[in-house]
């Protein structure tokens, strides 16, 4: 499988590549039909005390899809989520990237393979502007290493310009830009959702996690969201694996859709291909809720 260049990779843009198309977009001239698994995730399980929060989860993610995982509360998407991200060890199985079995892997090595989980603007940083937050994304930062400041302060400075200008590019393809030098803290749910996509789009993914992006966000925003999720996708190149609720949304945006219960992997199909199964709406109206049809149908 051919992947960037590790500098292609962390700093593409030093390189004179803007935001434009960006080599491995172009599926088809890269990958052979045997080589497109991105993510394969193998028989994980994970349990809290007595509780089997993911039990024998197991699919494969396409290179270059976006793919939706739902499923009803409780399900086990994001503990499965967070045991891709490193963030809790899984009791057993593998998780592996690109072939190589990154399980266990700690959320900085996963960060530096392109394996990214957005996460909500930590408290810190709300004080920071949308701008400063998408600057100090680690890893887009030469100017922290120490050495580097005393030896060779203008290549600091010219790598700060650069950064700067990959944040604007950021903010332009978000459309953050009436809010760009605006607080993080003062955002709402929406644009804090969108900044928290720049912050992964600062990185260069390989593959994002999503987890409930539009939970919360208004229809507008949510279509901003969306269409930016699609325009990183097809224009980039980014995979992207998303937990979301809202199916008009999931239809929209993902192919294929995944839908997990009780800890496993109970279907995978198209939107409407799973939306139409029997298994999967049984176990939406399983878990009692007053409008699981609707939620599925
Ligand atoms: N940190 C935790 N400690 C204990 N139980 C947890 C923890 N995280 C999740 N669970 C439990 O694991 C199950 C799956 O939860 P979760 O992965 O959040 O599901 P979903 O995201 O599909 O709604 C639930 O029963 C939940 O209460
Ligand atoms: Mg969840």
């Amino acid at each position: 499988m051919r992947f960037w260049s590790t500098a292609e990779r962390i700093r593409p843009w030093a390189s004179g590549k803007s935001l434009g198309k960006r080599p491995g977009s172009n599926r088809a001239a890269f990958f052979s039909p045997a080589e497109t698994l991105l993510l394969e995730i193998h028989n994980i399980y994970k349990h809290f005390g007595g509780i089997h929060a993911v039990e024998d989860a197991s699919f494969t993610i396409e290179q270059g899809s976006i793919t939706g995982l739902i499923g009803p509360n409780g399900a086990g998407k994001t503990t499965l989520f967070n045991v891709i991200a490193g963030l809790y060890p899984a009791d057993s199985g593998r998780v592996l990237f690109g072939g190589q079995d990154i399980t266990g892997f700690a959320p900085h090595d996963l960060f530096a393979k392109g394996v990214l989980r957005t996460f909500q603007i930590a408290h810190e940083f709300s004080s920071l502007s949308v701008r400063e937050n998408l600057m100090v994304v680690p890893g887009s930062q030469l100017g922290e290493r120490l050495l580097d400041t005393w030896l060779r302060p203008a290549r600091v400075k010219a790598e700060e310009i650069t950064i700067g200008q990959r944040a604007d590019e950021v903010i332009d393809f978000l459309q953050l830009n009436p809010v760009a030098t605006e607080l993080a803290g003062n955002l709402s749910g929406g644009q804090k959702k969108l900044l928290e996509l720049g912050r992964t789009m600062m990185a260069e993914p390989k593959i994002v996690f999503l987890d409930e992006v539009g939970a919360g966000v208004n229809r507008t925003l949510l279509r901003t969201i969306g269409d930016s999720i699609l325009r990183l996708n097809r224009e980039q190149g980014y995979t992207f694996c998303m937990i979301e609720h809202d199916m008009d949304f999931i239809s929209r945006l993902c192919d294929p859709v995944i839908v997990m219960a009780s800890g496993s992997v109970l279907a995978k199909g198209t939107a409407q291909e799973v939306m139409n199964n029997e298994a999967v709406i049984e176990a939406y109206l399983g878990t009692g809720r007053k409008h699981a049809r609707e939620r599925v149908t």
